[in-house]
């Protein structure tokens, strides 16, 4: 894997960048199959820019505000990204939606980390969804990004039990650590070709344990 040529991923970002950081931490293993090439964001105060140039990666803050409107965003951050000639594209607490253009042009080259187990609980404030619906098992979700919000192939997922103390941020905080062991290893499977896309489904390659495709924690 090692003389393979690496997959060349861009992480979009809207925030602190605690995700993006464990892509950085674990693109550093020499036999890792993607290097992190690029980190952008479209909010300029994003706490991970800052992150990730002391990490030595190439940043971009792309206002999302100084353009006219969400097309013309999308082409200047698609210059950005074929001008470093991205194979990959990981959105990591990107909270901005895309025109369906460019979500097509990055079809079956863009993954998202989302902080539930889907198809339950798509949008924002999921953790308080996951409360108010006294489901016992909650989680997160690598998936492929499609037109659709929050929908898309699943890659990977971890689940963790709902506790009677739960609070959201309770639930949120014990979520983000496995979207920190989730998300490399869902990472390493696509950059790999371990995991693909099979028409609406991702299949997986023979050698791939359950413990790299499946439920992570419990
Ligand atoms: C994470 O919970 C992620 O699942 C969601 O937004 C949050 C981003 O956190 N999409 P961070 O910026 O990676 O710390």
């Amino acid at each position: 894997m090692s003389n393979a040529k690496k997959t060349r991923v861009a992480i979009l970002i809207s925030g602190r960048g605690s995700n993006m950081a464990s892509l950085l931490a674990a693109a550093q293993a020499p036999d890792f199959p993607a290097e992190i090439v690029l980190v952008a964001s479209n909010r300029p105060d994003a706490g991970g820019l800052a992150t990730a140039a002391a990490a030595g990666i190439p940043t971009r803050a792309l206002d999302h505000k100084a353009h006219p409107d969400r097309a013309a965003f999308d082409a200047v951050l698609q210059a950005e990204l074929v001008a470093a000639d991205i194979d990959l594209v990981c959105l990591a607490g990107f909270m901005r939606i895309f025109s369906a253009d460019f979500v097509e042009a990055w079809a079956g080259r863009m993954i998202n980390i989302h902080p539930s187990l889907l198809p339950l609980f798509k949008g924002v404030h999921t953790h308080a969804q996951a409360l108010a619906a006294g489901v016992r098992l909650h989680g997160c979700t690598v998936h492929y990004v499609v037109p659709e919000l929050d929908a898309g192939p699943i890659v990977a997922q971890a689940a963790v039990p709902v506790l009677a103390s739960d609070d959201a941020d309770a639930l949120a905080a014990r979520i983000l650590v496995q979207e920190h062991r989730l998300y490399p290893a869902a990472l390493a499977l696509v950059a790999s070709g371990r995991a693909r896309l099979d028409g609406d489904r991702v299949v997986f390659s023979d050698d791939v344990s359950r413990a790299d495709g499946a439920l992570l924690s419990l």
